[in-house]
C-alpha cells in the first residue's frame, strides 16, 4: 500500500456509514472531517434533493467534482465522499493520487436498513429501493474495489475504527 500521507478518503455506497466512520476516524487522528455532500449543499445553499430537482444528476455531478478538487488539497483530513463520486474517471484519479482510499463495504440489505427512513437520497426515492441498491451495488462494487487501497467491512463502528487505524500504521 502507498504510504499514508495524512489524507484518508472514504468511498462506498449510500448507507455504508462513511460519515459516521469518517467522524470517528477524524477524532482519533486529530484531523478535520469533511463530507463532500455536506460541502456541496452548503456551497449551493440548498439541500441535495433540491440540486437534483433543479439541475438533474448531471448538475449535481459537476458540483461534486468541483468540491472534491477543493477538498483533496487540504492537509490532514478525513473525507467522506458521496456514493457516486467514483463514477467519473476524473474523480477516481483525483482521489487516488490525493490520499489513502478506503472502501467501506456493506451488502445491499444492510444499506437498505440504514437508508430506509431517510429521504435525503434522490436515487433511492423509487418504488423498490432494495432493487435499486442491488443494481447500484452490482455496478459499483467492482469500481470501489479497483479505486480503493483496501476494503473494510462496515459493521460495528468501533471495530472498524480499530481495523482502519491498524491498517494505516502498517
Ligand atoms: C449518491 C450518494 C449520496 C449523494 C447523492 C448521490 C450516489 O451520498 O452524493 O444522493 O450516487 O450514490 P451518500 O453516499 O453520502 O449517501
Amino acid at each position: 500500500m502507498k504510504n499514508f500521507n495524512g489524507k484518508l478518503i472514504l468511498i462506498g455506497l449510500m448507507g455504508a456509514g462513511k460519515t459516521t466512520l469518517g467522524r470517528q476516524m477524524a477524532q482519533r487522528l486529530d484531523y478535520r472531517f469533511y463530507d463532500s455532500d455536506h460541502e456541496i449543499a452548503a456551497a449551493a445553499g440548498v439541500p441535495i434533493p433540491t440540486i437534483f430537482e433543479m439541475e438533474g444528476e448531471q448538475g449535481f455531478r459537476s458540483r461534486e467534482t468541483a468540491i472534491l478538487k477543493k477538498l483533496v488539497i487540504l492537509p490532514h483530513i478525513v473525507l467522506s465522499t458521496g456514493g457516486g463520486a467514483v463514477l467519473k474517471e476524473e474523480n477516481r484519479a483525483l482521489i487516488r493520487k490525493s490520499g489513502t482510499v478506503v472502501y467501506l463495504h456493506a451488502p445491499p440489505e444492510t444499506l437498505l436498513e440504514r437508508t430506509r427512513c431517510d429521504n435525503s437520497r434522490p436515487l433511492l426515492q423509487v418504488a423498490d429501493p432494495l432493487a435499486k441498491l442491488r443494481e447500484l451495488y452490482a455496478a459499483r462494487d467492482p469500481v470501489y474495489r479497483q479505486t480503493a487501497d483496501f476494503t473494510v467491512e462496515s459493521a460495528n463502528c468501533r471495530e472498524t475504527v480499530q481495523t482502519l487505524l491498524k491498517r494505516l500504521s502498517r
